[in-house]
């Protein structure tokens, strides 16, 4: 456990501003936490003016890429224009993205693989719905996720620079918070059964799910819980003390 860097990710989804992040990128710059490794996605038009202001010891991750490098694809962005602009993370597979953008597990997994033979580190996101926990297939899912993944990248090479988000719908937005430390065991020896033990023991798998001040510390020393992907609270001063959380 000690071996896996705590990872923090600041998710702003479509939010923020010039303005807003002006003032963030300077309180972003003043965290001194050198043993976690922090990450800001911003939506893609605010992605250069991050990355500039922020200290070179933090990451930008786009919130989404395409899986080819350039063409006619109206709208899109890929990983060669990430890294030309020194954005070296993604997030791919939020909900978000797989409910209201009808993303698919196999539209996920070939823009894991693409992004990472890119030379990009992905946040892979995987999670199960309400209904879905209601019904009891919380990890039928979760292992149907990690599956279209493993199709893609296939060997040890390939899942070295995946760090797997576990966010389960109901608790995104919500205020609700899972109990995620069942969860992340399981993720983790499905690693160990279908990767191998090293990626197992490797990987960072990190909760995503109404994280603020209050439950991080919580949250981060529940065993195999090795970071968080937040989504409101990292759009605010809280989220300093939200990257603090193993203190
Ligand atoms: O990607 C982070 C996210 O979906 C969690 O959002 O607002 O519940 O922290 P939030």
């Amino acid at each position: 456990q000690m071996s896996r860097r705590f990872f923090v990710g600041g998710n702003w989804k479509m939010n923020s501003s010039n303005q807003h992040l002006a003032e963030h990128t300077k309180l972003l710059n003043s965290i001194n936490a050198d043993d976690v490794e922090v990450v800001i996605a911003p939506p893609s038009i605010y992605l250069c003016s991050v990355r500039d202001k922020l200290d070179k010891n933090i990451g930008v991750a786009s919130q989404n890429c395409y899986f080819v490098d350039n063409g006619a694809f109206t709208g899109e962005i890929s990983p060669s224009m990430l890294l030309d602009n020194d954005i070296r993370y993604v997030i791919i597979g939020h909900s978000e993205r797989r409910t209201i953008f009808h993303e698919t597990d196999e539209l996920i997994a070939n823009k894991v693989a693409f992004a990472i033979s890119k030379g990009l580190i992905v946040i892979a996101c995987i999670g199960e719905t309400l209904a879905e926990r209601e019904r009891n297939d919380t990890l039928n899912v979760v292992y149907r996720q990690l599956t279209a993944l493993k199709e893609k990248l296939e060997n040890e090479a390939g899942w070295k620079n995946v760090v797997i988000a576990y966010e389960p719908v109901w608790a995104i937005g919500t205020g609700k918070v899972a109990t995620p430390a069942q969860v992340h065991k399981a993720i983790r020896d499905w690693l160990t059964k279908n990767v191998s033990s090293k990626v197992s023991s490797d990987t960072r798998i990190i909760y995503g799910g109404s994280v603020t001040a209050d439950n991080c510390k919580e949250l981060a020393h529940q065993p195999d819980v090795d970071g968080f992907l937040v989504g409101g609270a990292s759009l605010k001063p809280e989220f300093v003390d939200i990257v603090r959380a193993r203190k």
